[in-house]
C-alpha cells in the first residue's frame, strides 16, 4: 500500500486530522493536495493540543516528510507563523517540503474574498475569508503567483502587476490600503521567499522517488466531498476538489499510486457557511450536540450547523471517492440520546423521494430528510477500545451505517485523544497489508 488517501466524506471538519495522525506513525510522508488555510484541525497528543492549518500534522513525528503539494493555495504569512509556532515548541520542521508550483494567496485575494461576500448580501457563501476562492480563480485565469516566483524579484513584481491590473475596479475601495502597495507587497513576499526557500522543492519528483522506493505516503484531504467545487452543493462549496481523485493532480503522482481511500465521517453531520443541509436540526437537540461535540470552527470560530447523519450524502461521497473504508468519528457525542435519527432518503416537492443525491440544485434546495429512528445508548463510550466494548445500540448504529453506505468501517472515534479509537478488523487488515507493502 504505497498511497493511502484520507478525505472528508461530509462538509469538512470530520476529524481527518486525528485519522491522519494515527496513520502517520506508520508511513514515511504526509502530503496535502488541495485547499489552504481555510482548513484547520486540532490534534490532542499526550494532553497537549496542536492546531494546524497548512502544515500536515505528520510534522509532529521526527523524521517524516511533510509535503504541501502543488494543489494547495498557500498564504505565506500563515505558513511562516505556523512554522515559527512549531519551532517555538521545539518541533523539528526540517522535513517540510513545499511544491514550487503551489499558488500563493496574496493580500488582494483576502480583500476580494471579503468584498465578494459583502456584495453577495443574502446570497453569501459564508467563506472563511482567507482568500481561497480568489486565489484559485487567479490560478485558473493564469494570473496566479506561485511559490517559485518568490525566488525571483523581477518576475515576482511583473506577475503582481499583471495580476492586479484586471482587478483595478474591484480593488478601488482599497486603494489606500498599504498592503496593496506594489513595493511593499513585493518586499514582503521576497522576505517570505527567503524564509521558505529551504523548504521549496520539486515535490512531485520527490514523491515519485519515495513511492518508487516502496515508501508509504498519506494524501491528506482538506474540507469534504460535499464542498467539492464540481460535485458538492455548488455554489455553496469551496474552490477546490476535496475528493480522492484530486490527490493525484494536487501532488503530481498518478492514480496507480493510490491503494486505499478512507473517507472520514462524523457520527452526525455538521456544516459551516451557507447552503443546503437536508438533515439539519434546528431544535434544542442540535444545540445540545453542538455543545457536546464542541462544534465551533477551528479556523473561524463560527458555530457549526448540526444535523443527523445523512446517509444519502454519505453514499454519494463514498461513490465519488471510491472509498475503500469508512471512519466514523465522534460516536461518543451521541451517548445518552433515547433515539438517534438517520437520514436514509430525501423527500422533495410533490412527494418525490430520492435515494440518490439529487444532481439539480433547485431540487436539492427543496428536499428534506426522511429519517429512520434507531435506538440510542446511555453508556459513555470514551473508554471503549474494541467493538465488543460498545453497547448494543452503538454497534447497531455502526452496522446500519456500514450496510447503507456499502463500505467497511475501519476506525471509530470515541474521543479526541489518540487512544480513544477503536480499530475494527477491516482497519487492522489495511494496516497489516500496508506494513507488508512498504519499505
Ligand atoms: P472557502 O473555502 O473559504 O472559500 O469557503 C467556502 C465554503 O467552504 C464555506 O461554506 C466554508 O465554510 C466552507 N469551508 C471551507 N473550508 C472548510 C473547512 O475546513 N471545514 C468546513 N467548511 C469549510
Amino acid at each position: 500500500m504505497p498511497g493511502i488517501v484520507v478525505v472528508g466524506a461530509q462538509w469538512g471538519d470530520e476529524g481527518k486530522g486525528k485519522v491522519t495522525d494515527l496513520l502517520a506513525e506508520r508511513v514515511d510522508a504526509v502530503a496535502r493536495f488541495q485547499g489552504g488555510n481555510n482548513a484547520g484541525h486540532t490534534i490532542v497528543r499526550n494532553g497537549e493540543e496542536w492546531k494546524f492549518h497548512l502544515i500536515p500534522s505528520g510534522i509532529l513525528y521526527p523524521g517524516k516528510r511533510c509535503i504541501i503539494g502543488n494543489g494547495v493555495v498557500i498564504d505565506p504569512r500563515v505558513l511562516i507563523a505556523e512554522l515559527d509556532a512549531l519551532r517555538a515548541r521545539r518541533i523539528d520542521v526540517g522535513g517540510l517540503r513545499i511544491s514550487a508550483n503551489a499558488h500563493l494567496i496574496m493580500p488582494y485575494h483576502l480583500l476580494l474574498d471579503s468584498a465578494g461576500e459583502a456584495k453577495l448580501g443574502s446570497l453569501q457563501i459564508g467563506t472563511t475569508r482567507r482568500g481561497i476562492g480568489p486565489c484559485y480563480a487567479d490560478k485558473a485565469a493564469r494570473l496566479g503567483i506561485r511559490v517559485q516566483d518568490l525566488l525571483d524579484e523581477k518576475i515576482l513584481k511583473k506577475k503582481i502587476v499583471a495580476a492586479m491590473e484586471p482587478k483595478r475596479l474591484s480593488l478601488r475601495p482599497f486603494e489606500r490600503d498599504p498592503a496593496l502597495d506594489l513595493h511593499t507587497m513585493t518586499e514582503e513576499y521576497l522576505t517570505h521567499g527567503h524564509r521558505l526557500e529551504q523548504h521549496i522543492a520539486d515535490t512531485s519528483k520527490l514523491m515519485w522517488e519515495m513511492l518508487d522506493e516502496g515508501k508509504k505516503i498519506i494524501f491528506e484531504g482538506a474540507q469534504g466531498a460535499m464542498l467539492d467545487i464540481d460535485h458538492g452543493t455548488y455554489p455553496f462549496v469551496t474552490s477546490s476538489n476535496p475528493l480522492s481523485g484530486a490527490a493525484c493532480v494536487g501532488t503530481g503522482v498518478g492514480p496507480k499510486c493510490i491503494d486505499e481511500i478512507w473517507g472520514v465521517a462524523k457520527a452526525y453531520t455538521t456544516r459551516v457557511g451557507a447552503g443546503p443541509f437536508p438533515s439539519e436540526l434546528h431544535d434544542h437537540l442540535g444545540e445540545e450536540i453542538r455543545k457536546r461535540g464542541g462544534e465551533f470552527g477551528t479556523t473561524t470560530g463560527r458555530p457549526r450547523r448540526i444535523g443527523w447523519l445523512d446517509l444519502v450524502a454519505l453514499r454519494y461521497a463514498a461513490r465519488l471517492n471510491t472509498l475503500t473504508a469508512l471512519v466514523v468519528t465522534k460516536l461518543d457525542v451521541l451517548s445518552g440520546l433515547d433515539k438517534i435519527g438517520v437520514c436514509t432518503s430525501y423527500s422533495g416537492e410533490e412527494e418525490a423521494a430520492f435515494e440518490d443525491f439529487p444532481y439539480h440544485q433547485t431540487v436539492l434546495h427543496h428536499t428534506s430528510a426522511k429519517l429512520t429512528e434507531l435506538r440510542g445508548w446511555k453508556q459513555d463510550l470514551r473508554e471503549c477500545r474494541t467493538l465488543s466494548d460498545l453497547p448494543d445500540g452503538a454497534r447497531e448504529y455502526l452496522d446500519f451505517i456500514a450496510e447503507h453506505v456499502g463500505a467497511d468501517i475501519a476506525l471509530v472515534g470515541v474521543g479526541p485523544q489518540r487512544e480513544q479509537t477503536i480499530w475494527t478488523d477491516a482497519g487492522r487488515r489495511t494496516l497489516i497489508a500496508s506494513d507488508g507493502a512498504g519499505g
